[in-house]
């Protein structure tokens, strides 16, 4: 076994949302005793708003940095999700059945073009579909629309079940959730002790902590700048299709997209609204990602409605993720910023906090120095640029 860092010691992670509950899961296999503070319920703000897409090609406009930590996280899922089904029980639903990405119309198919050369050399699979070749792929899109870009090895995975799957195998490890904890502020004493303050006064001690309180982690004090994530809220909805005969991720412009689920529900999402840490479903927010379905795949705006719902996408300045020590006190490591692709990042920032907290060096490391918290110092290169 391991014996990192901080062998006997318990380490804290601020945040019980997926990111918080991956990265309690992969230190908990390499032998670290962990504990979890989370101010609201577990499963955080932000994972049980989400539609669970694993689509890294529509996540970014470009090859880089960001683009090799999504796929390689994508990579990491096939037996991420096996191993939480043996240990549980439990199945998150990972469907790896590939993902649309739609042009309405004759400018979007120029849009479509130029991605389809970039990406595909960086994977042969993607490939551009004229629109009767992508309605044979999807029977959701009986409408008019251009053309498609189709990502074969991408998916979705349902969240919620994900999430408790996480924490069924949390459990089993004896990893403790505290509930309704807000952390105020963590600093180091001068033994080398964090010391971790909640709002009531209350203090616990640890020799690492993992901030990983999504949208909420700016209101913690550190030492140091501050690393500041931005709420963006997220409206969404679900339909219910009886017959359960829709099988692919659609994406449509400019953040519209449809997600087929196993359980014969179809989410269909989603605003980006800045508006404070507030949620909030609005007919005009709806209606947004709603209205170009009227000439893409009509047949989903008559299925009942089922839910709405919105949640909090943690941003960060440079809406890239934020993953590492901080540079004023290495034993405090930020996972947050992760933005619209929580559920997607979270096996790989599971590996890598868990390998920085107990001082592993891996391969993986090369894949997150890119997206340290010393960037926003000015310390290292612009993340979004292949170095
Ligand atoms: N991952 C899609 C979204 O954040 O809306």
């Amino acid at each position: 076994m391991n014996s990192g860092h901080f062998p006997q010691e318990e380490i804290l992670i601020v945040g019980g949302g997926i990111i918080g509950a991956s990265v309690a899961l992969a230190l908990t296999r390499r032998g670290a005793s962990v504990r979890i503070l989370e101010r609201a319920e577990p499963g955080g703000l932000a994972t049980h708003a989400a539609a669970g897409i694993l689509g890294p090609m529509n996540e970014t406009d470009r090859p880089g940095p960001f683009l090799d930590l999504m796929r390689q996280s994508l990579a990491l899922y096939p037996e991420f999700v096996a191993s939480l089904v043996e240990e549980t029980g439990l199945s998150p639903d990972l469907a790896l059945d590939g993902i649309l990405s739609v042009a309405p119309g004759p400018a979007d198919r120029i849009a479509l073009e130029k991605r389809h050369i970039w990406q595909r050399a960086i994977d042969p699979g993607v490939a551009f579909l004229e629109a009767p070749a992508a309605k044979e792929l999807e029977p959701a899109l009986t409408g008019s629309f251009d053309s498609a870009l189709w990502y074969p090895k991408e998916g979705h995975v349902f969240a919620p079940r994900l999430i408790k799957a996480l924490f069924g195998a949390l459990f089993r490890r004896g990893v403790v959730i505290e509930q309704g904890v807000q952390v105020v502020r963590v600093h180091p004493e001068p033994s080398g002790t964090l010391a971790v303050l909640d709002d009531t006064g209350g203090i616990r001690r640890a020799r690492a902590v993992v901030l990983a309180a999504g949208a909420a982690l700016s209101a913690i004090g550190i030492p140091g700048p501050p690393v500041r994530i931005h709420p963006v809220n997220g409206q969404i909805l679900a339909v219910r299709s009886p017959g359960s005969f829709y099988r692919r991720v659609v994406f449509y412009p400019p953040h519209g997209y449809f997600v087929p689920k196993k359980d014969g529900t179809v989410v269909i999402g989603a605003t980006e609204e800045r508006i404070g840490g507030r949620t909030r479903v609005t007919p005009a927010g709806l209606m947004e990602f709603l209205a170009p379905l009227s000439t893409l795949a009509p047949g989903l705006l008559s299925l009942p409605l089922h839910h709405t719902w919105s949640g909090l996408r943690p941003c960060s300045e440079d809406a890239l993720p934020v993953l590492g020590p901080l540079p004023a006190c290495p034993n405090i490591f930020v996972a947050g910023g992760h933005y619209r692709n929580g559920i997607l990042l979270a096996p790989v920032t599971g590996e890598i906090l868990a390998d920085m907290v107990t001082g592993r060096s891996t391969p993986l490391a090369s894949l997150a120095s890119p997206f340290s918290p010393a960037r926003f110092g000015g310390k290292i290169p612009d993340p979004h640029v292949d170095q």
